[in-house]
């Protein structure tokens, strides 16, 4: 089944790899944020503003990495009333963010005032950011989703709510690189997915749970690769962005899946 085609403009996913790895600066201040940056302008083109970064720093940052050529992946995970997230994306669009993500789990209409609010800012000639449905967190396992009242597998409950939200036209999903095949199967080819989850052969898992390799997550067909402490917290961070970026560049070569 193809997904829904989203009521906005739809930016294809680039070919080449620097354009398709997304770095989280995940740091407590602008100051530790800038000075990575500053290490991997001209080698990365996506810098993930998060939660911990955007609360340190607010809308400043996202100009001041703007300026230095990342486009920004806004990571709030929005999840409240749709009146509420509708006006979220509005202020997103207007700090300058290329993508939004929100949280699937928000439901239908949630969902659907988040993408007329964008579909609204795009008709008057504004550039709202594509918006991301967070499906179920990479740190998550069939044990965690239990507490928490979901019976399924993670693949399972990934799958239902990637449907749904694409259903409300949001442009893409953020998923672990363990369900992208199975999304991509699903869903075709048309919507955005984003991965975290991502580590390098043998380095540490962290928190995370549903895991794979950059060349493996490019492979099963995943728009964009997030990577956050295998970069952030390595000796030679710009290193670490190269290596990833080589390993992705070599499976898009070598006819890994191809999205665009
Ligand atoms: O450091 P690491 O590579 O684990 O960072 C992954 C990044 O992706 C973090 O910034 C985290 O907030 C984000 N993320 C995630 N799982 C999701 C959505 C976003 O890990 N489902």
């Amino acid at each position: 089944m193809d997904a829904p085609k989203s009521p906005l403009p739809l930016a294809p996913v680039p070919p080449s790899a620097k354009d398709r790895l997304i770095v989280a600066l995940d740091f407590p201040s602008a100051a530790k944020a800038l000075a990575l940056a500053d290490q991997l302008a001209g080698s990365c083109r996506w810098a993930k503003v998060g939660l911990e970064l955007y609360l340190a720093a607010g809308n400043p940052i996202v100009a001041e990495l703007k300026g230095r050529g990342f486009s920004i992946f806004l990571d709030l995970k929005l999840h409240d009333i749709p009146n509420t997230v509708a006006g979220a994306v509005r202020s997103a669009a207007q700090a300058g963010a290329s993508l939004l993500t929100l949280h699937a789990a928000g439901g239908p209409a949630m969902l659907r005032a988040a993408v007329e609010a964008a579909a609204e800012i795009a008709a008057q000639g504004g550039d709202p950011p594509q918006l991301l449905a967070v499906t179920v967190l990479t740190s998550m396992d069939a044990a965690e989703l239990a507490t928490i009242g979901v019976a399924q597998s993670p693949a399972e409950q990934v799958l239902r709510l990637g449907r749904m939200a694409l259903a409300c036209g949001v442009a893409g999903l953020v998923c672990s690189p363990e369900e992208v095949a199975m999304l991509r199967q699903d869903l075709g080819q048309n919507p955005l997915l984003v991965t975290p989850g991502i580590r390098p052969a043998g380095s540490a898992a962290q928190d995370q749970k549903r895991l794979a390799t950059p060349g493996a997550a490019i492979a099963t067909g995943a728009s964009y690769l997030v990577v956050g402490r295998p970069i952030t917290q390595s000796a030679d961070p710009l290193q670490a962005a190269q290596s990833i970026l080589l390993e992705m560049e070599r499976e898009r070569r070598a006819g890994g899946f191809h999205v665009a």
